[in-house]
């Protein structure tokens, strides 16, 4: 080995004797006769000195360093006179008595320090430099204790790994698929998994029983800071149960990792029906960090001659607390906020409640105090607090209450990333229905089963099923999927012509499940968890691609190896593949 020691172990305990240190050279610092190096490892920092008055020769070496040289360097343990507190090794340093320069290094594009100077793009461009940092390392290893303890829980309840391929045909997730040119089939493609949905339930049909997967998912589609085109998923599917035991299991893998990885006690998780979520978050996905509930304003604001609201559908509010001091230009910012497009909403109405116990809002030509007073009251309005509302139609007021509240719980300080608010939203609509061609999808996908006492209405009122599905969300992020499926051929034809697939089209795409069905299919049901949302949320972070060690950028680009990129024109041939 080219080292007795990595670089965070050494101590007290060690003074005296002598080591043999790896490292990448963090930061020098000459002072008058003495160097001081920072060496570094993916375990720590440990510092090497040099002194004139010991060793000239290495102390002249030493100073030749550059910023990431890897260095071995061999010498005594020594108590430092200048401790460092902050460091595991802070209390020791190494008196350097041979050092040998294993590589140099380029000066890097950017500081590798915790607080970098470098910029996303450059960032990602030298990723292998940015995984130096230590941030980003941890994020690596929290990643990698979540498998390890996802493996053992898993593992612990009879669940086996198994591998299903990568080169498939279309799955039903609804993105777009990444296609891959067969060379040896010219004009045909296989298509990069979605997620392992069909084979997993063949898996069932082979009697598996308990099967997961950690395992790489394809979709293209746009993206955001929670999604990546290639992802990872804890992919699971069970035989032989019911929703409440695939809800109990999983809660308990999640349970599990937050005791394990944090320390933390989750407690049970709180169930809520998709419909209530929309009621009272307007949202499926609702942050349960804090409270700031939808209350229903129509009822109180009618005969006042307000247009506005007279002719809306829907009048919610929210209550702010400790907001009713904004000012007029605070107000006007917020409605601006809203009426951006991205939200949609046409307007803001505003209530101040005063310390005086009188309200000041923005429709006081037509609601006076005793209105007021009532909103205020089913609000929980105190003196102090501010109250917002939005008007329209139900499901897009909700829809843009939803952010105005997300918003207001991030000024105010309530989405505090190291708390934790985790829940199940069960009981989705099975369809949903597009606005513009009037055609049914399925909202999870065509596998999920409708509950037993909505069947009959998969063809008169197809938007009144319910699903067998549910999504377990953590601080309004939803970090994992499933639902009971279907596994009743007859039912399964049933929910491909509700969704616009002919028998020949369905048969063409998923014919090989449909046959699978025909030969003792079990009743079957499972979930996926999306392996690096759980990471970034247990990390305490806004986004995925930090806790991915190769993540692509906005455009889906990776910046490193620059890819997607033009292929030869000999390839091109090869595959059969025109390029006008
Ligand atoms: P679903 O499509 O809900 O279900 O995906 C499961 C979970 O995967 C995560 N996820 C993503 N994470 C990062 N980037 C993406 N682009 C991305 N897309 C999804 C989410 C999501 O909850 N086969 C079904 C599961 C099942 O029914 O068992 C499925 O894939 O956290």
């Amino acid at each position: 080995m080219l080292r007795t020691h990595h670089c965070g172990e050494l101590n007290m305990t060690h003074i005296g004797q002598q080591v043999t240190l790896s490292g990448w050279v963090a930061k020098r610092r000459d002072l008058g006769s003495l160097t001081f190096v920072d060496l570094r490892d993916r375990y720590g920092i440990t510092q090497l000195s040099f002194n004139e008055e010991y060793n000239s020769t290495l102390l002249e070496e030493a100073r030749k360093l550059g910023r990431e040289f890897v260095v071995q360097a061999t010498g005594k343990v020594t108590e430092r006179s200048n401790k460092n507190a902050k460091l595991p090794t802070g209390e020791i340093e190494i008196i350097v008595e041979k050092l040998t320069v294993l590589n140099p290094s380029l000066t890097p594009p950017f500081t590798i320090e915790e607080d970098t100077d470098g910029g996303d793009d450059i960032r990602m461009q030298f990723r292998y430099l940015d995984l130096r940092r230590d941030n980003v390392r941890q994020n690596m290893m929290l990643r990698h204790q979540m498998a390890r303890y996802t493996r053992q829980y898993l593992d612990s309840k009879g669940f086996i790994e198994v591998e299903t391929p990568v080169l498939i045909k279309s799955t039903p997730e609804g993105a777009r698929d990444f296609i891959v040119p067969s060379r040896m089939n010219p004009g045909q493609f296989y298509a990069l998994p979605q997620s392992p949905q069909t084979f997993k339930q063949l898996l069932m049909v082979s009697g598996f029983d308990r099967y997961y997967q950690i395992v790489k998912c394809f979709r293209d589609e746009d993206l955001r800071a929670d999604r990546q085109p290639e992802f990872t998923q804890i992919d699971c599917e069970m035989s032989f149960v019911e929703q409440e035991d695939i809800l109990n299991l999983f809660e308990g893998l999640v349970q599990y990792l937050f005791k394990e990885v944090k320390g933390i006690d989750i407690g049970q998780l709180p169930r809520m029906t998709f419909d209530e979520a929309m009621h009272r978050y307007g949202n499926d996905k609702p942050d349960t960090r804090f409270g700031m509930e939808f209350q229903y304003l129509k009822p109180l604001t009618g005969d006042r001659n307000f247009q506005v609201f007279d002719t809306a559908e829907c009048v919610l509010g929210i209550c702010a607390k400790g907001c009713g001091n904004y000012t007029r230009k605070q107000l006007d910012e917020l409605t601006e906020w809203v009426k951006r497009p991205q939200i949609g909403a046409r307007g803001l109405v505003y209530v101040l409640c005063q310390p005086d116990g009188s309200y000041k809002s923005s429709v006081d030509k037509f609601y006076n105090q005793d209105d007021l007073e009532k909103w205020a009251n089913l609000c929980g309005a105190e003196k102090g607090d501010l109250i917002l509302v939005l008007s329209g139609n139900t499901r897009t007021v909700q829809k843009q209450m939803s952010e105005l509240r997300l918003e207001m719980g991030q000024r105010l300080g309530y989405r505090d990333k190291s708390r934790f608010s985790a829940l199940w939203v069960i009981d989705f609509p099975l369809l949903e229905q597009d606005e513009e061609s009037g055609k049914w999808h399925a909202m999870h996908h065509p596998f999920t089963s409708p509950k037993p006492e909505d069947n009959g209405k998969l063809e008169s009122d197809p938007g009144a099923v319910r699903a067998n599905a549910y999504d377990m969300v953590i601080n309004g992020t939803e970090v994992g999927g499933g639902s009971i499926r279907i596994f009743n051929k007859d039912l399964q034809a049933r929910m491909f012509k509700r969704i616009g697939f002919t028998e020949e089209e369905a048969r063409n795409q998923f014919g090989f499940l449909m046959s699978a069905f025909e030969y003792g299919a079990p009743p079957h049901g499972g979930i996926a968890f999306g392996f690096d949302r759980l990471c970034s949320i247990f990390g305490g972070a806004d986004g995925i691609r930090d806790f991915i060690a190769f993540p692509k950028n906005n455009q889906g680009r990776d910046m490193m190896i620059d890819a997607p990129s033009v292929i030869d024109h000999r390839q091109l041939k090869e595959l059969g593949i025109k390029i006008q």
